[in-house]
């Protein structure tokens, strides 16, 4: 037995080390790549993602995997070596229950739908891209047969992203939520003091950008000497080994705090990945636990921790003295307001903390429906467009900036909104737990000592790899379910007064 083990292990370590490659390609493509090789680059990726499915479906070559299961089943292994083969075996069931015709086709309809959808959005045109949608939709129909479910074909989709949490789950969690957004939106509108926000707009030269944005991601935690930040289109965080972890941030020359909120963002990421155990590199316990439980790093770094008052007490004279223009005569209640100022608006990515999880919320119920048939897609734009106007107060004036405006669906990620609200939650309830185990951290932050955070969150997550699922980590870490009333807590204490 001892020998098969160790024969999984050194299969997978090798599928691991053929990911890292594709992983290498793919942040060289959102870097540096020559425009020209773009097509060249496709192929060679979509070359090597065929090499690693066949790899993983290999898996069981000699019977090794079924065998092993068995005998996990049955108890007869246990502990890391148990939860390795499970987890192990439930990937690999969900890449056989595909069938290759079916695999086929949905990649070749979704490299297609992605331009559709590029092209109909610059040309606020949803009509170009219905045909697409309703494809990609009847695909992901038949994924869901395919894998199969208890209760909503959802379920299936979501288990994708978000391994063990159903749709009954995450529904009760966001109808929570929404029911006390809605109305505290309002009540942040009408008590939110009015601070100019064009008060922090300026020139920032790039090259200045770059030596903030790497002194702060440094001085957070972040490894450079296993990692870089570098610029891409989105930013984005690429795992390549726990020793190479490439984040990517975005600057904009008038707005310095664009680039700093996706760099503090993109570092919650790296350091869950540069936290990772190496020696498990390749197999499930050296992998992340879903991503979810990703987005929970990246926005307690982001949100918790960097938007705070304590730590711009700590960075703002470092910011006012590399861009003493606007920021010397900008004082630090106001930069932490305007950092801070919540405002209904359409588009997603650019939305506060208060008004994010609505964003959400909306794609969550669409798709949900999308995927139970629910609803007819042509009428997709009119479904949008009344609940933004009913959860959050706006009026979509064209289809690009309302239901066009994600790359998600044209991508075939359906089941994938709702772990960025999940991350969310997750993030204020282990902020809590850390805060009664780590004593003053607001004192830390602003002392500039980030260590114990990190450290906290090493032990705790990143260090887990997947010994644990998202819901019982949850338990373990806190002592209960995943719970809104967290987020709901930190987001009265911040702005509710
Ligand atoms: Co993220």
């Amino acid at each position: 037995m001892k020998r098969d083990i160790k024969i999984l292990i050194e299969r997978l370590r090798n599928i691991g080390y053929l990911s890292s490659i594709n992983a290498s390609l793919e942040w060289d493509q959102e870097t540096y790549l020559p425009k020209k090789a773009l097509d060249l680059r496709a192929v060679c990726i979509s070359e090597m993602s065929g090499l690693i499915h066949n790899k993983f479906i290999n898996l069981d070559a000699g019977g090794l995997l079924t065998k092993l299961h068995k005998s996990a089943t049955s108890n007869k292994i246990k502990g890391k070596d148990k939860i390795l083969i499970l987890e192990t075996w439930r990937e690999y069931e969900r890449a056989r229950k595909l069938p290759e015709g079916f695999v086929r086709e949905l990649s070749k309809t979704l490299s297609i739908s992605r331009e559709v959808w590029a092209k109909a959005r610059k040309n606020n045109d949803f009509k170009a891209f219905l045909p697409s949608l309703q494809k990609i939709v009847k695909l992901m129909q038949r994924k869901a047969e395919y894998l199969g479910y208890k209760e909503t074909p959802y379920d299936a989709l979501i288990e994708e992203f978000e391994p063990g949490l159903t749709t009954t789950e995450v529904e009760r969690t966001l109808n929570e939520l929404k029911e006390f957004l809605i109305p505290f939106l309002k009540k942040v509108l009408a008590l939110q003091s009015k601070v100019n926000g064009k008060k922090l707009r300026g020139k920032f030269p790039l090259q200045e950008q770059a030596e903030i944005n790497e002194y702060i991601a440094r001085t957070i935690g972040f490894d450079f000497e296993a990692g870089r930040l570098d610029v891409s289109t989105h930013p984005c965080t690429i795992g390549v080994h726990p020793h190479d972890c490439r984040i990517t941030t975005r600057y904009k020359v008038d707005d310095v705090l664009h680039a700093l909120g996706s760099t503090i963002h993109e570092v919650g990421h790296g350091m869950y990945e540069q936290g990772l155990p190496s020696e498990h590199f390749g197999t499930p316990l050296g992998q992340s636990i879903s991503l979810g439980m990703h987005e929970s790093q990246s926005r307690m770094w982001e949100n918790q921790i960097g938007k705070s008052y304590e730590f711009w007490r700590h960075f703002y004279p470092h910011l006012q003295k590399k861009f003493p223009e606007p920021f010397k005569k900008v004082s630090l209640k106001d930069f932490h307001q305007i950092l801070n100022r919540v405002e209904p608006s359409l588009i997603r990515t650019e939305a506060d903390e208060v008004t994010y999880n609505l964003h959400i919320i909306i794609r969550f119920e669409i798709e949900k429906d999308m995927i139970e048939g629910k609803i007819k897609l042509r009428d997709l734009p009119d479904i949008w467009n009344a609940k933004y106007k009913q959860y959050i107060g706006v009026n979509v004036p064209n289809d690009s900036m309302g239901v066009l405006q994600d790359v998600h669906w044209s991508g075939g990620l359906i089941g994938y909104f709702p772990t960025y609200t999940l991350g969310n939650l997750y993030a204020a309830q282990f902020y809590k737990t850390m805060n009664n185990e780590i004593k003053n951290i607001p004192k830390l932050i602003e002392k500039g000592e980030f260590g114990p955070i990190k450290k906290w969150l090493r032990k705790n997550i990143h260090i887990k790899g997947k010994m644990h699922t998202a819901s019982d980590l949850v338990k373990k870490i806190t002592g209960e379910k995943l719970n809104s009333r967290y987020f709901q807590e930190y987001l009265i204490e911040k702005y509710g007064k």
